[in-house]
């Protein structure tokens, strides 16, 4: 790539060079995936989301941690890690793209931190397959699922799994020959397909480490924009496999009643029911409290929502689904002040905008009676 063709670009402490985006633009939009080497600005909050996490992870352990992020791309994220995040004593980097290869080592010096980096051509799981470190980032086009494997077996343990997926269409049962080829999964279409489709990527890799007698704790799962990223310890124990096994379940959906639930046990593979997905907590409460407090002001509010969210039950409802019920739509806030005035707990959730989660074992009809109208 000619020098021309490239534009310094600022993100978190990071300035690095990039495709001038003008250049690769449809419809007047720039459009990452035409430009020689992938960069999209749109993912900033995922990679300040990531320095912060990283950065409560490595206060967790003490000490210091190895990353490998065999997806670079621009090099932008390995190179925020370098940057931001105390105790990254190193980055080994890596991409198929001769550009990519060439860009990552030039945004690397003009940060100054080449000493700490390592860059690689090549494939990514080959480059897993190479590797031991403490954390691993897969950022990838599309779906993580073909480098979940060897990422595991790359991560010491105890070590940190990261995961970006963009295929929400598959996850989220949208194409569900898709979801049962690539994730193991059969999706049914819910209205709360936004949180199973995480809870299936999660299980997915749960699934993969299980194999190799290994157990998995999501610190931080969430949705953004185009995107699912999750955060996962791996423990080479296998008495931890044992336990993740035991977060492993199957979804079900009563259009009539509105009643979800989430079943455990794997595999049972019951008509009827979705999965299979993790069932247990996609965030650690503690871990959230830890990763707010390393927030940026970028994404703090967004942490916050998320660190309230940690707490509340699986499979949130949705306002339009009640109206469907009882025949209108009520407002968040009526529904919020009618929980309030019995006593019932509710949060929003950061997966619809209309949807909102209800303490566990608090019937929804009484819920409802309460908003005016009965169930
Ligand atoms: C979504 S981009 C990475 C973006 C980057 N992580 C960031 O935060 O900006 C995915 C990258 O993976 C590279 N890639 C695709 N398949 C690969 C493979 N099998 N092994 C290594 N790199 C691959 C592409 O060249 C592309 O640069």
């Amino acid at each position: 790539m000619n020098v021309e063709e490239l534009v310094e670009t600022v993100e978190g402490k990071a300035r690095i060079l990039v495709p001038n985006p003008i250049k690769y633009a449809v419809g007047g939009r720039p459009e990452p995936a035409k430009a020689p080497v992938f960069f999209n600005p749109l993912m900033s909050n995922n990679r300040s989301i990531s320095v912060a996490v990283l950065q409560a992870f490595i206060d967790s352990i003490g000490g210091e941690a190895t990353v490998c992020e065999p997806l670079s791309g621009s090099g932008v994220r390995g190179i925020r890690y370098l940057l931001e995040v105390d105790g990254v004593s190193k980055v080994v980097m890596g991409d198929l793209s001769r550009e990519a290869h060439a860009l990552i080592v030039r945004n690397l010096e003009r940060n100054g931190v080449s000493d700490r980096a390592e860059v690689v051509r090549g494939d990514a799981n080959e480059l897993l397959s190479r590797v031991k470190c403490d954390v691993v980032d897969l950022d990838p086009f599309g779906s993580p699922a073909p480098f979940i494997s060897s990422a595991v077996r790359a991560l010491h343990d105890g070590g940190l799994l990261c995961l970006t997926a963009t295929d929400l269409g598959v996850l989220e049962g949208r194409h569900y020959n898709k979801a049962v080829r690539r994730y193991g999964v059969f999706p049914l279409r819910v209205p709360f397909s936004r949180e199973v489709g995480l809870r299936a990527l999660i299980g997915f890799a749960a699934r993969e480490a299980l194999v190799l007698d290994a157990g998995v704790t999501p610190l931080i799962g969430y949705h953004e924009r185009h995107y699912y990223r999750a955060c996962i310890v791996v423990s080479k124990d296998r008495a931890d496999a044992v336990e993740a096994l035991r977060n492993m379940g199957f979804y079900g959906y009563d259009q009539r009643t509105l009643k979800r639930w989430l079943a455990r046990g794997y595999p049972i593979g019951a008509p009827g029911l979705g999965g299979p997905v993790w069932i247990g907590r996609l965030m650690d409460p503690e871990f959230m409290d830890a990763a707010v407090r390393r927030a940026g002001d970028d994404v703090r509010a967004f942490m916050e929502s998320l660190n309230k969210e940690s707490v509340a039950p699986p499979l949130y409802f949705r306002l339009s689904e009640l109206g469907r019920v009882i025949g209108f739509t009520p407002s968040m806030d009526s529904l919020i002040e009618a929980a309030s005035s019995i006593g019932v707990r509710v949060w929003r959730t950061h997966f619809a905008v209309d949807g909102f989660k209800i303490e566990e074992g608090h019937k929804l009809a009484k819920l409802i009676s309460a908003i005016g109208s009965p169930l």
